[in-house]
């Protein structure tokens, strides 16, 4: 089993990389910046995560172009992004019908709340201090987990 995640998180904040590296404690997950995603062959895992913060509500632009650029999308995906509010059932949304645009099986989608330092919230320092927290790396863990499970079913049918 090999997993990766490709990830755009902010030097500042750095939310999603925390929760990229939570998964990778319990799942055979390589973890990839997106500035050297051109580093590795897709084809080479059994499902590929994308992730970022989210940015107006979706996640972050150059992560979008770089899908929205594949030829061959890998045959499993999952997604998952770290916000203020958490909303990450309406705010993955735009890159899973990408992924899915471009043929590959979306298998899960995560997201919790983060460290928000935007505009007037760094002001006071941000909000949701202390986030993502515990409970958040234990769901993103469990998420993992749960693709891994995903996976193994598939390749045993
Ligand atoms: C320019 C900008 C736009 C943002 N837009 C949203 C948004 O639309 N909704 C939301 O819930 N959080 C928004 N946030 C908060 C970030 O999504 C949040 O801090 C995230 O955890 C950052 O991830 P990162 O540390 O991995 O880069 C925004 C933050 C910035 C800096």
């Amino acid at each position: 089993m090999k997993l990766l995640a490709i990830v755009q998180s902010s030097e500042k904040t750095g939310n999603t990389m925390q929760i990229a590296e939570a998964m990778a404690e319990v799942a055979p997950l390589t973890i990839a910046e997106l500035k050297d995603a051109a580093k590795y062959n897709l084809e080479q895992f059994d499902a590929v995560g994308f992730a970022s913060g989210i940015n107006a509500g979706r996640h972050e632009p150059e992560l979008l172009k770089y899908v929205e650029g594949f030829e061959k999308a890998p045959k499993y995906s999952f997604v998952f992004s770290t916000s203020a509010t958490g909303n990450y059932k309406k705010y993955n949304q735009k890159l899973i019908g990408l992924l899915k645009s471009k043929g590959s099986n979306v298998l899960g989608s995560f997201g919790c709340k983060a460290l928000c330092t935007f505009f007037i919230f760094g002001l006071f320092g941000g909000i949701n201090k202390g986030r993502p927290n515990m409970d958040d790396f234990d769901a993103a863990q469990q998420f993992i987990k749960d693709i891994e499970t995903q996976i193994e079913k598939l390749k045993n049918n």
